[in-house]
């Protein structure tokens, strides 16, 4: 298969442009680092110079903050200096803010020494590709050893107290959604890598369940805590978007090709919307069952309508339209269609889950108080009843040929999610307990998400799907299987960790107005680099 990488664009040059002075600057901030760490020990006497020098260095500081306290009277932006400085400083390559920034632009260049190496592992020949084969043998091997070691090596009881009465119910925690994501996201990629598309009905759901997440996350969160501000909202945005974003400039993609993203954005923001608008009145229950009505309403206007989707979404087709060049004759918008299509409703059931959430688990006290046989009756009856309609779903719904299936699985992908629920929330033992490693993996799935594109699995091609399969050792399908898993989730792991440091570096968590001019200035940052290398490639060769 020849790699079609196309013509260079605009946004690669962009990058490049940006991301060399941030890695020079980066060099050049570990050389001073060294020099100011290495240079005490060389020669005794000097370490008390450096002292003194670190000294006078406070004092200077002290007295442009007193400088800067007199003239301008204004006292949380002076320990920060304003953008144009920093930017003067960062240009001049200021050896105190080089100093100051070392580990941001450690991280910076990271991420983009790591999205190289995404260019070069899809869109170069320096490592074959190979192709994908599906034994259902061992498939199921690989995914049932993956759970013995998880039980045998990182199963863990949980102790954590209910917030409304401190008693352990703990009945859908944290650690059960996170170890839910990560049963799901394990077969869900394992079904790329081996093209296992007899479950593909299986991943529907598996979808479904992670925008019921959404919905029962976000409600709770904003139900809860009631922070609508502006830093959260911002900080929410850019842990969905800022990795994909750069993955789509780098490597040329459509935002829509990484479907995932763009739908959890939308259906966040959907949540966002639908507690933020009039958040004071949400305690009111009236109030509460009309917005989940309302939600319904849009979604029923938007998606059950014929020709209301394309007039909602035509405007936003330069950011969600997307062709598969293996199938170019296909509106722009039929992938966005399909996809937020399929669903539409579930992270509305996920709000109303998380709304009775608390009702719930006061019922489950109760039950706990209850006398054994009672208890033990109504639990068993629970199981039995969620057995039977998970029995009766997968033979009359989940064996349906794909087609016929995605057509029905908008209104009962609810179905195998609470049976999963009812199931594992069934008794204490069962619920006090979690597979650490899968839990671990249900943290980055966003990142894995992205990643298994270029770096387990190729492409080859702008907006291409996933075809065939990164091979660093030819001819050894399960050591290259071996060695592709490790670095693919080490680079994941290092994502996640650096999309959370950047975000902490550029999103102030308290102050709008620095936010503010954050956001300005990244973009006109951005505007100039994109116009520079607009220009650059004007230039005829
Ligand atoms: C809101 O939903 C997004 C998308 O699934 C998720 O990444 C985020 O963690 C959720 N927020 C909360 C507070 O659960």
């Amino acid at each position: 298969m020849a790699v079609v990488s196309g013509p260079v664009t605009p946004g690669q040059v962009s990058f490049l442009l940006g991301i060399i002075p941030v890695f020079i600057a980066w060099i050049y901030s570990e050389c001073l680092e060294y020099k100011k760490s290495s240079s005490p020990s060389k020669v005794h006497s000097d370490s008390n110079l450096v002292e003194m020098e670190n000294g006078t260095i406070k004092e200077e500081d002290q007295a442009v903050l007193l400088e800067g306290g007199l003239t301008k009277s204004a006292s949380t932006k002076l320990s920060t200096p304003s953008i144009k400085t920093n930017l003067i400083r960062f240009v001049t390559m200021d050896d105190s803010f080089l100093l100051e920034n070392r580990q941001i632009l450690r991280a910076m260049s990271e991420f983009g020494g790591l999205l190289f190496y995404f260019y070069i592992c899809d869109r170069t020949n320096l490592f074959p590709d190979s192709t994908k084969s599906y034994n259902r043998d061992l498939f199921l091997f690989l995914y049932i050893l993956l759970i013995i070691t998880s039980a045998m090596t990182s199963l863990k009881k949980h102790n954590d107290k209910s917030a409304l009465s401190g008693k352990s119910i703990l009945y859908l925690n944290r650690h059960q959604t996170e170890e839910w994501k990560g049963w799901m996201q394990v077969l869900f990629l394992m079904y790329h890598y081996f093209a296992a598309s007899e479950i593909y009905n299986a991943i529907r759901v598996f979808i479904a369940a992670y925008v019921w997440m959404t919905g029962f996350g976000n409600f709770s969160y904003y139900y809860i805590r009631k922070d609508f501000s502006v830093a959260r909202f911002a900080q929410m945005m850019w842990r969905l978007n800022f990795f994909v974003a750069f993955c789509c400039i780098v490597l040329n993609n459509d935002y829509t090709l990484y479907y995932i993203c763009p739908m959890h954005t939308l259906f966040t923001l959907m949540v966002y919307g639908a507690l933020g608008i009039g958040h004071n009145y949400n305690e009111i229950r009236s109030v509460m069952v009309l917005k989940i009505l309302m939600c319904f309403l849009v979604v029923i206007l938007v998606w059950e309508i014929p020709g209301v989707f394309d007039l909602v979404w035509s405007p936003f087709t330069y950011l969600l339209g997307y062709s598969d060049p293996a199938k170019p004759n296909l509106p722009r918008l039929h992938e966005w269609h399909f996809r937020s299509g399929l669903d539409r409703y579930i992270w509305i059931i996920g709000m109303i889950y998380a709304y009775f959430h608390p009702n719930v688990e006061k019922l489950m006290e109760k039950l706990e108080e209850c006398d054994t046989k009672r208890r033990r009756s109504i639990k068993t009856s629970v199981v039995i009843v969620s057995s039977i309609v998970g029995y009766l779903w997968y033979e009359f719904i989940y064996k349906l040929d794909k087609v016929t299936y995605n057509k029905l699985h908008p209104y009962t992908s609810w179905i195998p999610i609470t049976v999963y629920i009812c199931l594992r929330n069934s008794c204490q033992q069962i619920r006090n307990f979690s597979l650490t490693l899968f839990a671990w993996l249900g943290k980055v799935t966003l990142e894995t998400y992205i990643s298994q594109f270029h770096i387990w699995l190729r492409s080859n091609m702008p907006n291409g799907q996933p075809k065939w399969l990164l091979c660093l050792i030819p001819n050894y399908p399960l050591l290259n299987f071996m060695l592709t898993t490790a670095i693919y989730i080490l680079v994941s792991y290092r994502l996640f960790e650096l999309t959370n440091t950047l975000k902490s570096a550029f999103i102030p968590t308290r102050d709008n107005k620095k936010l503010f001019y954050n956001f300005v200035a990244g973009a006109a940052i951005c505007g100039c680099l994109y116009c520079i290398s607009f220009m650059l490639l004007q230039i005829p060769h």
